[in-house]
């Protein structure tokens, strides 16, 4: 709601207005608890404890990435069939519609479901399925980006590479997710080879809870097109000056970052240092079910702890459109669209 006495429209209204695109989101991180208990339920899979416990109301609280990863995988069982995908992947994007999101690019984890019995195809296509009504109905385009967990072998994700070969039509890209400590990109050179032979765009996690050089290998090795997260770049003045020469976007995740204890406190996450640098930065959900927000709710979190300006809401969402794999047609229509916000609001 405009504010009553001015007109002026809030920062939070502000930030859901802006036409803007999500790039890092892992659909299996927007299942809320709601839909996990009733999804175990309708599967007839054993509940995780939250669903049960009366203490589970609670926020989620974890110490790290690899305490968050091992509750994420445990919410995974309860995915099971087409439509458990369908349904988890519309919700998503009302959530991110709601927000603003006029292009979301997701990523999914094959490894967390092919080996519990799931097909692949049932995972692409319940997500697809979902992201095609979606974009009829609400408008909102997509891509999707298969993930390898680079905590399991280089040899699993050849494999699981193979089993993607029928749906390159669907799969835009591959990335790499998972526990990043001890698993660094230059072990998953040949599987990104193969990828891009194949056609598949790139992306990789990198520093997040790894250091700069695994951004660095990221780029020399993988050749990704972004990096997701990249918070450990801003360490490396050098490997900061490359970024914002060679245009390598950022897909950066505050709340994230903050509830994994990757930047425990906000104020010093280094987002705004690398926009100001002149690095693509870009702000987005990751986990949202978990983290305590959605698209518009990072942009706001920045925000506030970094005394982010409207400009500087508007260069996220700028920077969101020209970094996504958009074909240019509909990628200058949402500059022209977000150019038209901003200015009726300047
Ligand atoms: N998978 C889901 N969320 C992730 C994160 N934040 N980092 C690495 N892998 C993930
Ligand atoms: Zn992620």
């Amino acid at each position: 709601m405009p504010d009553e006495q001015t007109g002026a429209q809030t920062m939070d209204e502000y930030i859901r207005g802006l036409p803007k695109a999500e790039l890092h989101v892992h659909i299996e991180g927007t299942l809320e608890k709601d839909l996990m208990c009733a999804l175990g339920e309708r599967n007839g899979v054993t509940l995780p404890a939250s669903c049960t416990d009366p203490d589970a109301e609670a926020a989620y609280h974890f110490d790290d990435l690899r305490a968050f990863l091992d509750l994420y995988y445990e919410g995974v069982a309860v995915l099971v069939t087409r439509q458990d995908f369908y349904d988890l992947t519309a919700a998503y994007v009302r959530r991110a519609h709601a927000d603003g999101a006029q292009h979301v690019e997701l990523f999914f984890d094959p490894q967390s479901h092919v080996p519990r019995g799931v097909p692949f195809g049932v995972v692409v296509e319940g997500i697809r399925g979902a992201l095609v009504d979606a974009e009829r109905e609400l408008g909102v385009s997509s891509h999707l980006i298969m993930c390898f967990l680079r905590d399991q072998s280089p040899a699993g994700a050849m494999v699981t590479l193979e089993a993607a070969r029928p749906y390159r039509h669907v799969i835009a890209g591959v990335g790499l997710d998972s526990a990043e400590a001890g698993h660094p990109p230059r072990e998953f050179a040949d599987v990104f080879r193969v990828a891009r032979e194949a056609g598949f765009l790139t992306v990789a996690h990198a520093g997040e809870e790894g250091p700069a050089e695994y951004v660095t290998e990221a780029l020399d090795l993988l050749h990704v097109a972004r990096i997701d997260h990249g918070v450990r770049a801003a360490d490396d003045p050098a490997l900061v000056q490359r970024l914002a020469r060679e245009r390598i976007p950022l897909t950066m995740c505050p709340l994230s970052n903050q509830e994994l204890q990757v930047t425990p406190d906000l104020a010093q996450h280094p987002l705004k240092r690398l926009l100001d640098a002149g690095v693509v930065v870009t702000a987005n959900s990751d986990d949202p079910a978990y983290f305590g927000g959605y698209l518009a709710a990072n942009y706001a979190a920045a925000q506030r702890a970094l005394c982010l300006s409207r400009a500087d809401l508007a260069a996220l969402a700028r920077n969101s459109i020209t970094a996504s794999w958009l074909p240019q047609a509909r990628r200058v229509r949402l500059l022209h669209e977000l150019d038209r916000y901003i200015r009726a609001r300047s």
